[in-house]
């Protein structure tokens, strides 16, 4: 049986992930600090599976803790989920995030390379693309200066990765995620804000549920169709599948070079006003709105093209925006 770290694996993304690698028959171990996490997802991913995966409270800034975990588990591979990810707040507190984000990875970098193990995968974000000047976006489009320390850290780590594979055997792929919504069919593990929710779907499952009074559409003056600003929402399910993928990509020497990036998007783009219309027709429940100012630090358009991922890895997405949203909703209505 392979052996997987899943770094972040009780956040939104890790669990996901978790459960789909054991799905695939993988041994998962979970590193995860409960920064941002619950410790009862455990029981709930051992609830979907049948299986308990391993489970260390580590905190990755603590390099001797990181150093004694590689050095007794020799794992295939390492899914590297664990940062903070608020952009807003990354401005009010930009070192806690580079000694976060960054610190945490050189250290697994370091140990993995002493330990001779070399198959990482690394969340990435299409914030690395800031406002592109094409879309659909490729791989190929220009990483643009970041608009805040948290993508900078994302920047930064993919240099950091692609610099440590030029000095040892490490193999990695960074995926670049859209932005990743929805929850696992079950409705038991999902995405869980912690106060007021900053992005727009969790604001959306909010407000339907009663829990905020109005959501603030922000920007209706975008050079788009309805003037409001559109992303590609992506089922978080369709994203953990995708580092399966990558992962055995990288576990049976697939890869065409020791450092890969791939879109993980869906192609679609939808605007805020689109998903609001989606949301409501999926669920019955209405969401009240107001359009308000722009949100600073946000890009007009941005939507992935899935051509090098679909074909390159064999994987594309199987769920569509209206099972995402249904999934959030029924989500919340477990909490
Ligand atoms: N939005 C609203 N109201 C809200 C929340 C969001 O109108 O209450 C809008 C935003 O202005 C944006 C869209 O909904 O147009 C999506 O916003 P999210 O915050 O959900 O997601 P972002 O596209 O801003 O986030 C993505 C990635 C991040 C990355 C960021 C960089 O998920 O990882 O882009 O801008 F950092």
């Amino acid at each position: 049986m392979k052996k997987v770290l899943v770094t972040g694996g009780l956040g939104f993304i890790g669990s996901h992930t978790v459960v789909e690698l054991q799905n695939e028959g993988f041994e998962v171990y979970i590193i995860d600090n409960l920064s941002n996490s619950k410790i009862e997802v455990l029981d709930k991913i051992t609830s979907i599976t049948g299986v308990k995966p391993s489970f260390f409270n580590i905190d990755l800034r603590d390099k001797a803790a990181v150093k004694d975990f590689f050095a007794n588990n020799k794992v295939d591979g390492t899914i590297h989920f664990a940062a903070y990810k608020a952009v807003g707040e990354s401005v009010q507190i930009p070192l806690e995030y580079y000694e976060n984000n960054i610190g945490s990875l050189v250290y697994i970098l370091q140990e993995m390379k002493a330990n001779n193990l070399n198959n990482f995968i690394f969340s990435s974000s299409c914030t690395v693309y800031g406002q592109a000047d094409e879309l659909p976006i490729t791989e190929n489009a220009p990483v643009k200066p970041a608009e805040s320390p948290y993508g900078n850290t994302k920047q930064i780590g993919e240099e950091i990765i692609k610099d440590a594979t030029k000095i040892s055997e490490l193999k990695a792929i960074a995926l670049r995620y859209f932005n990743p919504i929805g929850s696992h069919e079950s409705a038991k593990i999902g995405e869980l804000p912690i106060g007021v929710p900053q992005n727009l779907i969790p604001y959306v499952v909010q407000t339907a549920a009663g829990l905020r009074d109005e959501l603030s559409v922000f920007g209706s003056d975008y050079n788009t169709p309805d003037g409001t600003a559109v992303r590609d929402y992506i089922h978080v399910v369709d994203i953990a599948k995708a580092h399966i993928v990558a992962l055995k990509r990288l576990i049976e020497d697939n890869n065409k070079s020791q450092f890969e990036v791939f879109n993980l998007g869906t192609g679609q783009g939808n605007s805020v006003l689109e998903v609001i219309k989606s949301f409501e027709k999926v669920t019955g429940k209405k969401v009240n709105f107001k359009l308000v100012a722009r949100r600073e630090g946000d890009v007009t358009a941005a939507y992935a093209d899935t051509n090098y991922a679909n074909n390159e890895l064999g994987w594309k997405t199987e769920l569509s925006l209206d099972e995402a949203l249904l999934s959030a909703w029924k989500w919340q209505e477990t909490l």
